[in-house]
């Protein structure tokens, strides 16, 4: 069927990559090895750490998320190192998946997919640890499968008062420009980051922001690495070069990207996506849906997961709502595959634009006859109305 309009991505990333970012990456490829190149990638390296709130260094690779997993391990730990993972959901589950084939001992604390990390399970499991076998704790910050964010800085303070030198690595792949995240003030050894979300690129780079601790320990680390190797990457990238061929029109997409988050500015930037969470919960609350994030303290701006009632297939509805109204919607992933959808808030995204994705849901929710109230787009609307937008300069 020929379709008209523009077709909603409401996935919580890949996100709508906006027109400037779009005509940036347009841009002819240029010589990777040349000076123009040099130019533009000392740009991104230095304007990536303000996204990152650290003054290290963060290196870019050609390749997803799953690859600056892998980097972040490999580079700094050994073969046989116990490292402390947390059930939070699919991507945890994932990057602990990684780890133990890396040939990490990962103590995976098990979860039920609906709470962040527990900062006190963090600090009795390090106290716990009289012998500090423990050379690693592992946090994904916004979970992306369930919509739940863990407290990195809450963690950050258990992990100080369990005076335990264990590194903290964070994967903010799904938060990173989109909810509050400050790599050095809340001393985090290795942020692993993806440019498909909130940072408004295709898929196609990620980042590893590297402590000075993280840095000693990947001299003395000891599993092998190739590719993700840290070491020749800070090396070519002081002269704004990369060891093998970068990524060119994504890192075009990025200065971009980088300069509208700028005029924009971080905190509004955190803030909008606050109020499109509020929004999208307030539409759940009015159809009578359940979200799967149940502490308010951890609930997401960037993406909402709903409970399907019992015995209704998400992906039908999902389905439905793709064919019907030309919108994706996040499908379940892993064990809450079919029983619930994720709604994507995030990225290149305003308040009509929410508008337009909710309206598509409760429609979706009537023509699938899925039980409901209706009522959600008008509590979504009334809530972001009633909030004013000021914003800091
Ligand atoms: C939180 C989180 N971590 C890791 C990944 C994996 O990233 P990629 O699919 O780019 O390898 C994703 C992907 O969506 C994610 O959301």
């Amino acid at each position: 069927m020929a379709k008209s309009g523009r077709h909603f991505l409401q996935i919580p990333g890949p996100t709508n990559v906006p027109d400037r970012v779009l005509r940036a990456l347009s841009r002819p490829t240029i010589d990777h090895r040349g000076p123009e190149f040099a130019v533009l990638a000392k740009e991104v390296l230095s304007g990536v750490k303000e996204i990152f709130q650290t003054s290290s260094p963060v290196v870019i690779y050609p390749g997803s998320g799953t690859g600056a997993w892998e980097a972040s391990l490999v580079n700094t730990l050994s073969p046989g190192d116990r490292v402390l993972m947390f059930e939070t959901g699919h991507f945890a589950t994932l990057w602990r998946d990684v780890a133990t084939r890396m040939g990490l001992q990962v103590d995976f604390v098990a979860g039920d997919w609906r709470h962040g990390v527990d900062p006190a399970v963090v600090y009795a499991k390090l106290a716990d640890d009289r012998g500090q076998a423990i050379k690693a704790v592992c946090v994904v910050h916004n979970e992306t499968s369930t919509g739940v964010v863990s407290r990195i800085a809450d963690i950050r303070k258990q992990i100080d008062a369990a005076r335990h030198p264990a590194l903290l690595l964070v994967d903010t792949i799904s938060s990173l420009g989109s909810i509050e995240y400050r790599h050095e003030a809340w001393g985090v050894d290795v942020t692993v980051g993806c440019s498909q979300k909130g940072l408004m690129l295709p898929p196609g780079i990620s980042f590893n922001a590297i402590s000075e601790k993280a840095l000693a320990a990947s001299k003395s680390a000891k599993l092998p690495r190739a590719y993700w190797e840290w070491e020749p990457m800070l090396r070519d990238n002081k002269a704004g070069f990369f060891p093998y061929t970068p990524s060119t029109n994504i890192l075009y997409g990025l200065r971009e990207a980088l300069i509208m988050l700028r005029e924009e500015g971080l905190e509004n930037v955190f803030a909008r996506h606050e109020r499109f969470g509020r929004a999208t919960r307030a539409a759940a609350k009015a159809w009578g849906l359940d979200i799967v994030a149940v502490n308010p303290a951890e609930y997401s701006g960037v993406l909402t997961a709903v409970m399907m009632p019992d015995g209704r297939d998400a992906d039908t509805f999902r389905q439905l709502v793709l064919e019907r109204f030309d919108m994706s919607l996040g499908t379940g992933l892993g064990k809450l595959k079919g029983k619930i959808f994720r709604i994507g808030h995030l990225g290149d995204f305003n308040d009509l634009m929410l508008a337009g994705t909710l309206g598509g849901v409760e429609m979706g929710l009537k023509l699938a006859d899925v039980p409901h109230k209706a009522g959600g787009v008008l509590a979504a609307l009334e809530s972001l109305a009633s909030e004013s937008l000021e914003s800091v300069s």
